[in-house]
């Protein structure tokens, strides 16, 4: 039997690496939401369109030829956007425009609709609290707002990126007070969500942590 697993969380906490890594261990697939607010950010930049216009965005998301597939490849209009859609500048775009209830309601509808059949892993911000409600395992990985940032720095350092410390963590710091503050689903740990302060532990531990915790409910 498969089940749903919503992972939930600030950013840079970790979750898409764990995500990805417990999808291989499970053979489950891993959803990246933050991918469908971040893709959504692009196209609206990309058309010169407000952020707050959220009528024009879904209508031009709408009309959009866009593809998750599987693998994690992100495809608009039939190109790989996967890189792009990972700067600084979309992150918090992707915060500000996740705050139009228009496009919420579209991508959770598409959330949910991929998620149906189970083996899936969403994570996100509010995947135990609105997009998968029953989810048979619910976890709210955190991290310290400093801890997230040196954890951003080391991978944007593989990447090539430069990053100056102290402007990323006051990214984080900005980007997680938009996300818990907004009105709509804000950026918070699910009732019976399992806290997993990832602050101390390596991602091998964390990836551990929470496989346990699957395997005990399947
Ligand atoms: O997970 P991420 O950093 O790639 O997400 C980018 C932004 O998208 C995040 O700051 C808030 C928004 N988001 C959201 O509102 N709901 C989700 N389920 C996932 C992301």
């Amino acid at each position: 039997m498969k089940i749903n697993i919503a992972i939930d969380g600030p950013s840079a906490a970790g979750k898409s690496t764990v995500s990805d890594q417990l999808a291989q261990l499970l053979g489950y697939v891993h959803l990246d939401t933050g991918a469908m607010y971040r893709l959504v950010a692009y196209l609206a930049l990309e058309n010169q369109l407000s952020l707050d216009d959220e009528k024009a965005i879904v209508e031009l998301l709408k009309k959009a030829d866009v593809k998750f597939e599987d693998n994690g490849d992100i495809y608009l209009n039939g190109n790989l956007v996967n890189e792009v859609i990972r700067t600084n500048e979309i992150s918090m775009a992707a915060s500000t425009v996740s705050k139009n209830p228009l496009v919420r309601e579209a991508l959770v509808a598409l959330q949910k609709k991929i998620a149906a059949n189970k083996g899936y892993i969403l994570d996100g911000r509010d995947i135990g609290t609105v997009v998968l409600k029953d989810a048979e395992v619910k976890i709210f990985l955190t991290a310290s707002a400093q801890d997230r940032a040196r954890r951003r720095m080391l991978q944007n350092k593989a990447k090539g990126i430069k990053d100056d410390y102290e402007k990323l963590l006051n990214e984080i710091i900005a980007r997680d007070k938009q996300d818990m503050d907004r009105a709509i689903s804000p950026l918070k740990k699910a009732d019976d969500a399992i806290l997993v302060d990832s602050s101390n532990l390596s991602q091998e531990e964390v990836v551990n942590k929470i496989y346990q915790i699957v395997k005990e409910k399947l």
